[in-house]
This record gives structure tokens, sequence and C-alpha cells, in this order.
């Protein structure tokens, strides 16, 4: 199993999204699964400039001469495709989306019915592809993902892959102070760790699995009442420079 993996978080990882990604990794390691990682802030990837030359003057190859070049082999031998991204402004992260855009040259220009919807022809000689989503937010409701959701399940059935599950944690900004104090914690890692090894032997993550991950690390009110005063000895900090 070939599993290529984008971290799309500027903080790459030093991250949050980093924190959940790494015990996946392990466990995908873990059930023997070959693993590659980039992080794309690493990556010199272009905007797609939609003048569509890798559909009708070049089918399937793109004439940008940056790093997708060396992705777009990757991306078809692979049987998993993972993304990682902190959720930014109610969805992905600028990196990412630029990314997925760029994989337009995966699919032709023909439209066909699918499930009873309009949809792009992937283009042939790719594997069938799985996708899993991690991300984490900082705010502290699961729902805050549910943007990102609808849009990473939209690209999947147009792409003609399929979408297999999504590692969240919301509040994530709080996982590390509460690591760092020693807080028990470690039941989310070990739950991450335990999708990436499922999803290798058993074809699929557990939904039990999937939501430890998720679970509450702190209640909503005490989760406000320590972020605002973080925010304001950061603030006080500053005024005394
Ligand atoms: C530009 C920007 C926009 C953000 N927008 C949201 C948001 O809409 N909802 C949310 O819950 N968190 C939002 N966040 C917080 C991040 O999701 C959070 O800090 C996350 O833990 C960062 O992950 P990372 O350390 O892997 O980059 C935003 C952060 C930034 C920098």
């Amino acid at each position: 199993m070939k599993v290529l993996v984008f971290n799309c978080s500027p903080r790459m990882d030093k991250g949050n999204t980093a924190l959940i990604l790494k015990p996946f990794l392990e466990g995908l390691k873990e059930a023997k699964a070959e693993v590659e990682l980039f992080y794309i802030k690493k990556l010199k990837i272009n905007p797609c400039q939609a003048c569509f030359s890798c559909w009708f003057e070049t089918p399937g190859k793109c004439f940008q001469k940056d790093d997708m070049q060396m992705l777009y082999p990757k991306l078809c031998q692979a049987d998993i495709w993972v993304f990682a991204t902190p959720i930014y402004v109610d969805s992905m992260t600028a990196m990412m989306k630029n990314l997925i855009e760029r994989m337009i040259p995966s699919s032709q220009p023909f439209f066909n019915l699918r499930d009873g919807h309009c949809r792009h022809i992937a283009r042939k000689g790719g594997k069938y592809t799985k996708v899993v989503l991690v991300s984490n937010c900082g705010f502290w409701e699961i729902d805050n993902f549910k943007p990102l959701l609808v849009h990473m399940k939209a690209f999947c059935r147009n792409l003609g892959v399929e979408f297999a599950g999504a590692l969240l944690r919301p509040h994530g900004e709080a996982l590390r102070p509460m690591m760092e104090i020693g807080m028990p914690v470690n039941d989310i890692f070990e739950a991450a760790k335990r999708a990436g090894y499922q999803l290798i032997k058993n074809d699929k993550m557990s939904p039990r699995t999937l939501k430890l991950v998720s679970r509450e690390l702190l209640p909503l009110e005490m989760y406000i009442q320590h972020a605002n005063q973080r925010f304001q000895q950061r603030l006080h900090t500053l005024e005394k420079k």
C-alpha cells in the first residue's frame, strides 16, 4: 500500500495538525504501508492558470514546470491520499486549495452523469484511490469541520475517488498545552495511530476510533476562559516591550 501525505499547515511539523497526523502515520507504517510525506509549504506549486492545456493540448499534463510535475506520477501510483490541514476561515488552507486545483489534469473535460449528477470523467491510468482528511481547528465545536467535510466529499466524488473518513480535532489549540503539563491526552494519539493501522489492515477506520480522536478535551466555557487568558497575557507582554 502506497500512501501519499500532504501536510498543508504553514506551521508544518510544529503545528497542531501534525500532532494528530504523526501518530496516524505511525499506525500506517506499523501496518506496513509505504508512507511519503510532503510539506506543501516547502514545495513550489503555482496556481492553476485555467488555460485548459492539460485537457486540450497536452491531455493529462500541466504545462507548468513546478513541483506538481514530481507529484503527478506519485498521485497516480498511490493507493491512499492523506490531506492534513488546519481549518482556516471555515475550510482548508489556501495552500491545500491550490494543490487540489492543480489536480485537474487527472480528470477529462467530458461530462457524464454519475449518481444523477453532472461530473467529469476520470482519466484512466490512476489506481483506485482512497482519501483521508486530517484536520484540527481553533474553535471548540466539531461542527466547525462541516464546510470542509462537504467540500472534501464533493472533491472526492468529482475525482471519482473514495472518501475514507476524517480524523478531526476540535479545540485543537488545547492539545499541546495539555500534553505539556502532563494531562491525560495519550488516548487521542493512540486512537489516531489505531486509525492508521485499521485503514491498512481492515480497509477502513472504525467510527469509534475516529470519535475518540475528536473527544472533548475540556468544557466549552473553560476553553473560552483559558484561551482568552492566554490572548490577554500575550497582549500584556506586547505592551511591556
Ligand atoms: C488565518 C486563520 C484562520 C483561521 N480560521 C479558523 C476558523 O475559521 N475556525 C476555527 O475553528 N479555527 C480557525 N483558525 C485556527 C486554526 O485552525 C488553529 O489555530 C489550528 O490549531 C492551527 O493548526 P496548525 O497548528 O496545524 O497550523 C484559523 C487560524 C488562522 C491562522
